[in-house]
């Protein structure tokens, strides 16, 4: 018999959470800011692939991959080796101060991984708020105009210039005082809520008419804007798809006035949609792209990826102590290596399997609204209601906790919507279970009405 963590599928063998487990969250809540938001009482010990073991040994199938960051699973032996191998060779050195040979490495491959005819410069941090820190200060450093427009329901980080951006939640941003000053915020297309009965392919005509005949109008000039920043897929706002056709409108107009366009991926990239970028489904070439997540497994790093002509700041414009660690660097290396050779295909695979055996789950549960999403991003709305479209954050709170207690690790997102990222190795084994507990749960949540 398979060991806990060699086995495919979770095995519960406490009551959740275990002993163990509530002696570690005591001590947490003693110790630990009361700040950070837990879904549910997971205390992690170890893990292998898709499959986490908690402090009590109860196993897990992780369709949260630690939100969206072990894009190769738990521990893959190829990145622990890599990691171990330059752990034993140079930990650090700042990429700010002095060269070393990972650095253009990454950076060179990551720019392969981003289509376009122009060429690309890469700066490397730590997490996907300094990239979005970062692409705000080039994209002012460039165009030389210092106003941003963002969208409502998107995260694009929590320190203060990201944060500003940010309009996901407002206990994000609330008694934080003033942020950035000349953002702005307009609606993301959303498409199963949209006002003008729009599909998912067409979405958003009467967004890009606010832009430019109110907003373009009446509060910046278009000429005032530095950039215009996007998620492709927003993440955490509720995992819903910018249409293709918004993404090359937007483009177009941004091209028009010299903005430049965004593209935040620290979500979406790095192959879970099913290609290296979520943008690229549109066929758009960003000016800017911020990376994280997914990059280096689990090891903390994050890049912004710009086009040559945009990247031309001054030697100490910007710059870090620890952006670029040549082990997270090694992660890296070793991640986008087993993406490229296999994962990426793997996911594009397993998000048509699983999107073919759940799109008709509105059809099939009173309670799920809507599921959408690309390749392993996957959401599903909650909603009270199916005719008036109710949202039902106490019913998908529900399902995320019986999922839990089953042994199917999601996460939440957005108001009422349940998101699936799971590692991009997942099999059919494995999209089956989490199929199967996720109908079982909306069975018994849907009960509840
Ligand atoms: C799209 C997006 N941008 C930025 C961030 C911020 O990343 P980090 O938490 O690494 O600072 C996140 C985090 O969830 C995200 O989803």
């Amino acid at each position: 018999m398979p060991t806990t963590l060699e086995a495919k599928t979770p095995r519960l063998i406490t009551a959740l959470p275990g002993p163990k487990a509530q002696q570690i969250m005591a001590a947490d809540a003693k110790f630990m800011s009361p700040s950070l938001s837990r879904e549910y009482a997971l205390v992690a010990e170890r893990g292998h692939g898709a499959i986490v073991e908690d402090v009590d040994g109860n196993s897990f199938l992780d369709f949260a991959a630690g939100i969206a960051v072990c894009s190769t699973g738990h521990c893959h032996p190829k990145v622990v080796d890599a990691i171990q191998k330059q752990a034993a060779e140079l930990i650090h050195i700042s990429g700010t101060d002095f060269y070393h040979h990972h650095l253009p490495q990454l950076a060179e491959k990551l720019v392969t991984t981003i289509p376009g005819r122009e060429a690309k410069k890469v700066f490397f941090g730590n997490s996907g708020t300094e990239a979005v820190e970062g692409a705000i200060k080039l994209a002012r450093y460039a165009t030389k105009r210092d106003k941003l427009i963002a969208f409502y329901g998107c995260f694009h980080g929590r320190t203060l210039g990201s944060l500003s951006l940010t309009a996901s939640k407002n206990t994000q941003r609330r008694n934080f005082g003033t942020l950035l000053g000349g953002v702005e915020h307009i609606p993301f297309p959303y498409a199963y809520r949209c006002p003008h009965g729009h599909t998912a392919e067409t979405c958003g005509t009467e967004i890009l008419e606010l832009l430019e005949q109110q907003m373009f109008k009446r509060l910046f000039a278009p000429e005032e804007i530095a950039a215009i920043v996007i998620e492709p897929i927003q993440g955490e706002g509720g995992f819903i798809p910018a249409p293709a056709f918004f993404l090359q409108e937007l483009q177009r107009i941004c091209n028009r006035h010299g903005i430049l366009l965004i593209v935040d991926e620290v979500q979406s990239g790095v192959g879970r949609t099913g290609k290296w970028w979520a943008y690229e489904h549109a066929g758009i070439e960003p000016d800017i792209v911020c990376v994280a997540k997914g990059i280096a497994s689990g090891m903390p790093l994050s890049a912004f990826v710009a086009k040559e002509s945009v990247m031309t700041w001054k030697k100490g414009s910007h710059g870090t102590t620890y952006g670029g660690n040549p082990v997270c660097i090694a992660s890296a290396m070793a991640t986008l290596d087993l993406i490229e050779h296999g994962y990426l295909e793997n996911a594009r695979r397993m998000g048509d399997y699983i999107f073919g055996r759940i799109h008709d789950w509105p059809k099939r549960f009173n309670i799920v609204g809507d599921v959408r999403g690309k390749g392993l991003m996957i959401g599903v709305e909650i909603v009270r209601d199916q005719k008036t479209k109710e949202k039902a954050a106490d019913l998908r709170d529900a399902v995320v906790s019986k999922a839990f207690h089953k042994g199917l690790l999601t996460l939440s997102a957005g108001e009422n919507t349940i998101r699936m990222s799971p590692p991009l190795l997942i099999d059919h084994e494995q999209a089956d279970f989490a199929i199967r507990t996720l109908e079982d749960c909306f069975r018994e949540t849907g009960k509840m009405l």
